[in-house]
């Protein structure tokens, strides 16, 4: 299939909105880390577009690492156990990491690699996420910077996934019904 427009429902978020909430985002991690060491933790997949987005909005040197993760057990991944399938190449040691997400739904990603990254004697961990399902939260999960909480729908684009399709949409949107049916 060729014509992604059909496979959508509703556009959630337009990149011009998300251009315009990570321009506030970008700022306020330049007033919080005004001239101090910063490190940028991707997590791929999903992480690509908000990482570029983000960074490039930065007036701030910064280093850019990724993690890759995956969650244990068939299918679903909300059993909270994660295995680590890329680590850093970066010594955390008295950095300041923030980790940066494309969404926290159940926040149990995040909650396991924010303590696997504080045990590494970091200065501090923070987190960046662009979007944020409050409803599903199975965890509470202290996150600094939020682009945009929103209802507990199946979205993709943006780096969102559904089947590893849809990541390069530049907009946040749904999927029509009839992709999910086959
Ligand atoms: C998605 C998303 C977050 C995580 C959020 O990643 O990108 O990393 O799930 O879910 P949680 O809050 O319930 O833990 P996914 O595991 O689908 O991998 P991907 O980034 O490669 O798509
Ligand atoms: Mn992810
Ligand atoms: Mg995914």
């Amino acid at each position: 299939r060729s014509d992604v427009s059909a496979d959508l429902a509703d556009i959630l978020l337009t990149e011009q909105q998300l251009g315009e909430r990570l321009d506030q985002m970008a700022a306020e991690i330049d007033a919080d880390y005004r001239d101090q060491d910063l490190l940028l933790v991707g997590v791929l997949k999903g992480a690509v577009m908000v990482m570029a987005d983000l960074a490039r909005r930065l007036h701030h040197t910064v280093e850019m690492d990724w993690m890759a993760v995956s969650s244990y057990g068939s299918g679903t991944k909300s059993s909270g156990v994660v295995r680590i399938l890329k680590d850093l190449d970066t010594d955390l040691t008295g950095r300041n990491v923030l980790i940066v997400e494309d969404i926290i739904d159940s926040g149990l990603t995040l909650s396991w690699l924010v303590s696997n990254l504080r045990s590494r004697g970091p200065r501090s961990v923070e987190i960046a996420t662009m979007l944020r399902k409050p409803a599903a939260a199975k965890v509470e999960v202290d996150v600094r910077y939020v682009g945009f909480d929103i209802p507990s729908e199946f979205v993709v684009g943006y780096g969102l996934d559904y089947a590893e399709k849809y990541r390069n949409l530049p907009f946040v949107g749904t999927l029509a019904p009839h992709v999910y049916g086959g």
